[in-house]
């Protein structure tokens, strides 16, 4: 009897127990419920203030084209610098000689040499180094900066082997690929503006950048001219123009984003003086100060920029490119773990760390295709120590990446297609014919030309040059810029070519130095 009733003891024990477990069970689900009911919530905010339907991007395209007529009229018209770059011979394939190029402007500097051999040997060989930026170069001093370039270049000469060869009487020249505003006065020399994408060595602003490099190579006992300074995207330009004489813009989307295209040289002569024979210009945009207000901004685009190294400037950049779509998600996060408590009761330390989640990460967690996610779970994982995170939680980490993935490639999109206005390609004057449409006067943006660039080519192709990690690794980003072009150009997009142009800036630079050297080899 006395046992029966110590074991009645335990039973009631046992299912007060289960009871107690079942309760924390059902609390925890509610409560996983709530978390992912307020995060969606937040998640469709945030997703219709991203919104970019057709209509939000033709906007964009118009202003695009506007603001570029505006910053031609007349210096610091626009936003959009706009900048006259002095190139006004791109390569033809007649280059010959050994040239070099360095490339600094984004995540990786690289030194180049390239042995061209004329339209029948093209490019004989190549070689290239790269190596990672020191992150404390970028906020040092402009002689640690220009050393450590002069430094870089003069050993990669020093290791060249005998299949490289100057031609005799030929110095060595160089295509400076300088990938930040520059105010040029000629095509080799100009002085820096200001930096961008996390850059931020301060004595370097308003110097010549070709004189600080020429000395920092002279410091070590060689003598080599820098022939050409050019933008990443006008080495792009350049690079496509070797091979295909439809390259009309190029476009980079990589850390930083920016586009150039080749303008009629009377449209900037008031800034560079006399009209040169070839009758263009290639013209730097830094299409990444862009401004208009149709660009769907939010709370986060605010965040980021108050904290950024260049607050009030680049607000385009910073909705589209490398160097900020990842921390652009991570604020999108933020919100989330502070408001719904997506990764439990405190907020990860590390995720409140801006420039925490980056773009490649991002990437990796939006083209995540397993069933359960498990690539967001290993990402939030290495990067925040964040675990057992639910399949629901994860999704919806994937749509923020999305979100922010579609806003930045069709705001590019837009971009490309403004530009394609501009010159009168977007495919809507008939057969290449040219229409001038005095919108300014007539306040109508919409149908607006301006008049066909030279070179305009019989069958009415163009081609967009473009280059960058983004568009090369970033899949979805790519699909989503594609896709919005056509939508954008309709018919039109048949006679528009993107073509992805790796590593051309570098070679552009050096074909750039080849066609304004001081000693042309005329045989090889
Ligand atoms: C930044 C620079 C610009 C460059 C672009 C892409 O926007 O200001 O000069 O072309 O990044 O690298």
């Amino acid at each position: 009897m006395a046992q029966s009733k110590a074991m009645t003891g335990v039973y009631i024990a046992c299912a007060a127990t289960a009871c107690a477990v079942a309760a924390v069970v059902v609390a925890n689900r509610m409560k996983a419920r709530s978390q992912k009911t307020t995060a969606r919530k937040i998640l469709l905010e945030f997703q219709e203030a991203c919104d970019t339907p057709l209509s939000r991007l033709r906007q964009v395209v118009d202003a695009m084209a506007v603001e570029m007529h505006a910053g031609l009229v007349s210096e610091g018209g626009s936003k959009l610098k706009m900048l006259p770059t002095f190139v006004d011979r791109l390569p033809d394939g007649n280059e010959k000689g050994l040239y070099y190029a360095v490339d600094l402007g984004g995540t990786n500097f690289r030194v180049l040499r390239v042995q061209l051999g004329g339209l029948e040997g093209r490019v004989i060989k190549q070689e290239y180094e790269e190596v990672a930026i020191p992150p404390e170069l970028m906020l040092g001093t402009s002689q640690e900066l220009f050393d450590f370039i002069a430094a870089e270049l003069v050993s990669f000469v020093a290791r060249e082997g005998d299949d490289f060869r100057l031609h005799e009487g030929q110095s060595r020249e160089i295509g400076f690929t300088f990938s930040f505003p520059v105010k040029q006065t000629a095509v080799n020399s100009g002085t820096l503006i200001h930096w961008t994408k996390g850059f931020k060595v301060n004595d370097a602003v308003g110097q010549d950048v070709v004189a600080a490099l020429q000395r920092g190579i002279e410091r070590r006992g060689h003598k080599m001219r820098i022939a050409a300074l050019v933008n990443d995207t006008v080495g792009t330009l350049a690079g496509g123009r070797y091979w295909n004489n439809d390259v009309m813009i190029a476009v980079i989307l990589g850390t930083g984003t920016n586009a150039c295209y080749v303008e009629r040289a009377e449209n900037v002569s008031k800034f560079t003086g006399e009209i040169p024979e070839s009758g263009q210009m290639v013209i730097n945009m830094e299409w990444g100060n862009f401004w208009s207000s149709h660009l769907p901004r939010t709370f986060v685009d605010e965040l980021l920029d108050n904290e950024s190294l260049n607050p009030g400037e680049y607000g385009f950049e910073k909705m589209i490119s490398g160097m900020y779509l990842g921390d652009c998600v991570r604020r999108v996060l933020v919100k989330m773990a502070q408001e719904a408590g997506i990764f439990g009761t405190n907020v990860p330390h590390k995720l409140l760390e801006a420039f925490s989640l980056r773009t490649p990460d991002m990437s990796k967690m939006h083209h995540d295709d397993s069933s359960d996610l498990k690539v967001v779970a290993e990402v939030l994982k290495r990067v925040y120590g964040i675990q057992n995170t639910t399949v629901g939680i994860r999704k919806i980490v994937v749509e923020v990446c999305d979100t922010l993935c579609q806003r930045g490639a069709r705001l590019a999109a837009a971009g490309i297609v403004g530009i394609l206005k501009k010159i009168g390609r977007d495919g809507s004057t008939a057969n290449g014919s040219v229409r001038r449409n005095n919108m300014f006067e007539q306040g109508d943006m919409n149908g607006y030309h301006d008049e066909l660039p030279v070179n305009y080519t019989s069958d009415g192709r163009t081609v967009v040059a473009m280059d960058g990690g983004l568009y090369e690794h970033y899949i979805e980003f790519r699909n989503y810029m594609q896709e919005a072009v056509v939508d954008l150009l309709g018919e039109g997009s048949k006679n528009v070519f993107i073509e992805l142009s790796k590593d051309g800036s570098g070679i552009g630079a050096a074909l750039l130095a080849a066609s304004h050297a001081e000693h042309v080899p005329s045989t090889f």
